[in-house]
């Protein structure tokens, strides 16, 4: 792909593939194109390994995180449950938003909690909203005790954030979609490694191998799920796009 930004004709050209487009720079279209950039750009100076949340580490774009916020609130569910845990940010998030909500509680896994980590959480003001697991998130005895923690009738969202292959989280969202409850989601992030496997940073296979394969995958084999990215709750603008790194992550249980 080449860009061309003139910010004194105020044009954007972008040729992909054979393809030519010029946009005014002050246009939906062009922001969308710079958007893409700066997602591949900022991924390979860790710009999403810059954040905290509540004092620990969360892995994720903000915008990324406003787009959870935004889909929490509108469900309020019973429980949140994410595979990948790390410093444990994007759970002392979660955990945050049952507190204000005053609904909801809060399911880690990971294959390795490290003890800083376990401390840290563990220490939280918040760790009475959040139960965590160690083990593989696809090991049939860690799914079968997080399902057991779960009551009938209980509203699930379900996060997939750990290992990002294709067949993980395809095993993944095998392991957890029974959980999902109708009008909730089961989310595949960092689908972006699709378009990041060109970066410096990237790994060899990510252009076929990665979370958003495997999300598309699921959805065609599953009609009770669609994949579709959730309805912005507040927008005076016309765009209509995630700046994210969750591309066809949010498969939303229809039936
Ligand atoms: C991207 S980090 C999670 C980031 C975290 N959700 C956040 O937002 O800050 C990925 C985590 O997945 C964990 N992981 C890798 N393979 C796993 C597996 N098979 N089962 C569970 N967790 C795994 C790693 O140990 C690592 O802590």
């Amino acid at each position: 792909m080449k860009m061309e930004i003139n910010t004194i004709d105020a044009t954007i050209r972008v040729a992909n593939e054979g393809e030519h487009r010029e946009y005014s720079l002050y246009s939906k279209e062009a922001f969308e194109a710079l958007s893409h950039l700066w997602l591949k750009v900022g991924w390979n100076e860790k710009y999403p390994y810059t954040f905290s949340w509540m004092g620990r580490p969360l892995i994720q774009l903000p915008e990324d995180v406003m787009r959870i916020q935004e889909v929490i609130y509108r469900l309020k569910p019973d429980v949140i449950i994410e595979t990948g845990v790390a410093h444990g940010g994007s759970l002392i998030l979660y955990a945050s938003l049952c507190k204000a909500m005053e609904k909801g509680r809060v399911i880690g896994v990971d294959i390795e909690i490290r003890k800083h980590n376990r401390q840290a959480i563990e220490a939280h003001e918040l760790n009475s909203f959040i139960t965590l697991i160690e083990g593989s998130s696809t090991d049939a005895a860690i799914v079968a005790k997080v399902a057991s923690l779960v009551k009938p009738a209980e509203t699930v969202l379900v996060i997939l954030d750990s290992n990002h292959s294709k067949q993980h989280v395809a095993a993944e969202l095998a392991a957890y979609s029974p959980l999902v409850t109708i009008g909730s989601y089961i989310v595949a992030t960092d689908g972006s490694m699709e378009f990041l496997h060109d970066v410096p940073r990237a790994g060899e296979n990510w252009q076929q191998d990665n979370p958003a394969a495997a999300a598309r995958e699921f959805a065609a084999e599953h009609p009770s799920f669609a994949i579709e990215q959730p309805a912005w709750p507040f927008n005076e603008s016309t765009l209509n796009q995630n700046i994210t790194h969750w591309p066809s992550a949010w498969l939303k249980r229809c039936s």
